[in-house]
């Protein structure tokens, strides 16, 4: 019966994939983006893609897709226009495909982008930011794209200035919550790539707090992970982070950017920021079939009390809970 329904989705699938035109022709629910707020687009970068197009990763080793700035140079080979690079690279967030992709020797080296939902308005503006900026640019990269392509690279964009970039105090607690995510999602893709699933989940079961702890000492802060339904029992929410987990929960939808949410007690600063699952996490969040079965016993084993089970796309997975002191 499974294998019955499963062949029924792929055969739909199959059947589906003439009407790709008409998903790319549909309207785009994007407004067009006149002046781009620079501060708030390189957040949402930081935010969204630097877990895996990180600017600051070598060449070879331990990457796990390529740094923005080579996006940013295929598609503006392709087309140099303002809008046509919008338009492609929204097209491509909204429905990652191998026929869309113009970087085929990416997904040959790295796989496909995991699909994931973002709200259309980030969408356009991170690509207009992408168009209209100059974003970071690893060392090697100009050298890399004369090796590849025989011609000098010049990053075409303005200069990201100091007083284009915000600095609030909860866009502060941020970017503790992704440096810990980025740190993570990392360790957690490379080993996904190079060694499957279950040896994934074994190094997620050695690492995932340390790695966070670690993060946090750099900041001098606590960054923790924790959800209603935790495979780590030590992962548990208390009671606040529950009331704001079921908060996210009724109010958080694919057409607007998660907010963070700030409270102050004595001199502490009290931080949470939604966890959302993708595609990828379902591997070992989703359902039974999803995860398969040598995953799901290895989980079976490091987690007899696993609750984390039994996800779909998009849906709250946790929060990251931060606690720092308030700098005077
Ligand atoms: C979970 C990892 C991951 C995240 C997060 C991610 N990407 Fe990607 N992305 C990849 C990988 C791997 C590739 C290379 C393979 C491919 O082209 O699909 C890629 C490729 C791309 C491409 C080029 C696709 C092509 O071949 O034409 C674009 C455009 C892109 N990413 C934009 C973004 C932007 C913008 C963000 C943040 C909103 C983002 N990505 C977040 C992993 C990621
Ligand atoms: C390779 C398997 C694997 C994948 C893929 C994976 N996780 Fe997990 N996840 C784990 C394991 C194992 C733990 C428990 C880590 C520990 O012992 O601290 C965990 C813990 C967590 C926690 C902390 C709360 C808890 O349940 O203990 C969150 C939140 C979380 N994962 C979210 C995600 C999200 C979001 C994704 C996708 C972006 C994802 N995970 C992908 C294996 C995975």
């Amino acid at each position: 019966m499974k294998n019955f329904i499963l062949s029924i989705i792929v055969l739909y699938t199959i059947s589906c994939a003439p009407d790709k035109a008409a998903i790319d022709a549909a309207p785009f629910p994007i407004l067009p983006i006149d002046s781009v707020d620079a501060g708030k687009a390189m957040t949402l970068i930081q935010t969204h893609c630097y877990t895996c197009h990180s600017p600051s990763a070598p060449e070879k080793k331990d990457r796990i897709a390529p740094p923005l700035v080579a996006v940013k140079a295929h598609y503006l080979q392709l087309d140099t226009s303002r809008d046509a690079f919008i338009t492609s690279i929204s097209s491509f967030l909204q429905h990652p495909s191998t026929e869309k992709a113009v970087m085929k020797g990416a997904i040959t080296r790295f796989g496909l982008m995991p699909a994931q939902q973002y709200p259309p308005q980030s969408i356009a503006l991170m690509a207009a930011f992408m168009y209209d900026y100059q974003i970071e640019e690893p060392t090697w990269f100009a050298a890399h794209w004369k090796d590849m392509n025989g011609e000098d690279w010049h990053q075409k964009g303005k200069l990201l200035l100091p007083q284009d970039k915000t600095s609030s105090i909860s866009d502060l607690a941020l970017s503790y919550a992704m440096a810990a995510k980025k740190e993570l999602g990392k360790n957690l893709m490379t080993k996904i790539q190079k060694q499957g699933t279950e040896k994934a989940l074994q190094f997620c079961n050695i690492h995932a707090l340390p790695l966070t702890d670690s993060v946090a000492k750099n900041h001098q802060a606590s960054i923790r992970r924790v959800s209603d339904k935790p495979r780590n029992p030590k992962n548990q929410a208390n009671n606040e982070e529950l009331k704001v987990i079921e908060k996210y929960k009724t109010y958080l939808t694919t057409e607007a950017e998660a907010e963070g949410q700030i409270s102050y007690v004595n001199d502490s600063v009290y931080y949470y920021y939604p966890i959302v699952t993708n595609t990828m996490c379902l591997q070992c969040h989703g359902s039974a079939d999803q995860i398969g079965k040598p995953t799901i016993a290895a989980i079976h084993q490091l987690y007899p009390k696993d609750k984390a089970i039994g996800y779909k796309e998009n849906e709250v997975r946790g929060i990251w809970s931060i606690k720092f002191k308030k700098l005077k």
